[in-house]
């Protein structure tokens, strides 16, 4: 891995998971590669190879938000590769108490890394800038949603083997899922379109990390109108229209979004075997319509699958001499 880019800060040293941005292209590959092996041998448990890679190593779950998947899945892969967590609770470590910066401090004497879901992306950096070889991990912020990505990326790759030249219409917020997405598949070489509502779009910055990771000339593109993001596209992805932490606007969301609802009509307009992409958790019957995620399309439960496979491997890289 690189020294992260934008998003990370100048000493994290490539130790750090906060964006999508800290891999380079080579680095997805190597770690969408590494996942893949890592699902084949999981049936292998005490026998698989990397059983003890995370041996001796203490790793810290710090969640401000919600999770049942990002939480479920790091605890099952620290576990299912030899290693440890604790679970100091967030309001005595996310800086309520005392600093960000003294907080990683302490916990970099006495664990190896931590994982971190929390509000703004600065808190991340601000935690992996305070210490020195404290490997922290973005398990979703306001702005990025990394891990998701990585499964996202897994999950296609599953489908299509080679997914150069296919194009992904995510349709709905501009917000972390679909930022992390399109950083990550554009260096695969995934032509990504956003249909988001005006003031709902990814934010403007995003241009110039695309440009400069984007490969075989995938490129991202904006749209108001969701028939024409999704039309001959291969995957049509959502999220919710809410976040958290956005509790308040729900109403107004609700009224904004209504016509970007992924529902039979709209999914009529992509490919013929164009599959469906949801995060999760679903508000069902408002960004996306039973018929939708229950639909044979779906590949819903294989992203969330894939998150256990795709942090196992980021894990491994992470902690790796
Ligand atoms: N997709 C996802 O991150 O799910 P959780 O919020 O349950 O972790
Ligand atoms: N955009 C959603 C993703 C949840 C996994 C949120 O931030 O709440």
């Amino acid at each position: 891995m690189t020294t992260p880019g934008p998003h990370g800060a100048g000493s994290l040293e490539g130790r750090c998971f906060l964006s999508v941005l800290d891999f380079e292209p080579a680095d997805l590959e190597h770690s969408l590669t590494l996942s893949a092996t890592l699902k084949r041998d999981r049936p292998l448990g005490k026998e698989a190879p990397t059983s003890a890679a995370l041996q001796g190593t203490y790793v810290a779950l710090l969640f401000e938000k919600p999770s049942l998947r990002t939480r479920s899945t790091f605890e099952i892969a620290i576990r299912e590769l030899g290693g440890n967590f604790i679970v100091p609770s967030a309001d005595v470590a996310l800086g309520k108490r005392e600093s960000l910066a003294d907080v990683g401090r302490c916990l970099e004497r006495w664990v190896a890394g931590a994982v971190v879901r929390t509000y703004e992306q600065s808190r991340l950096t601000d935690l992996a800038l305070a210490t020195t070889s404290f490997r922290v991990i973005n398990a979703l912020s306001n702005e990025e949603h990394p891990c998701q990505a990585l499964a996202d990326c897994l999950t296609l790759k599953e489908r299509w083997g080679d997914p150069r030249g296919r194009t992904v219409a995510f349709v709905g917020d501009g917000n972390n899922v679909a930022t992390s997405f399109a950083q990550a598949a554009v260096m695969l070489g995934i032509h990504v379109r956003v249909a988001s509502p005006d003031g709902c779009d990814l934010p403007p910055g995003i241009d110039g990390d695309i440009a400069r990771v984007a490969r075989y000339g995938a490129e991202l593109t904006r749209f108001r109108d969701p028939v024409a993001a999704v039309r001959g596209a291969d995957a049509v992805y959502t999220d919710v229209w809410t976040s958290m932490g956005r509790e308040a606007e729900v109403a107004e969301r609700r009224r904004l979004f209504s016509p970007y609802q992924v529902n039979d009509a709209l999914m009529a307009h992509a490919g013929t075997d164009a599959c469906f992409l949801h995060c999760l958790p679903a508000h069902r019957g408002e960004e996306v319509t039973d018929s939708v995620l229950d639909s044979p399309a779906s590949a819903v439960f294989d992203q969330a699958e894939n998150r256990l496979h795709t942090q196992k491997a980021l894990l491994v890289m992470l902690y790796e001499d």
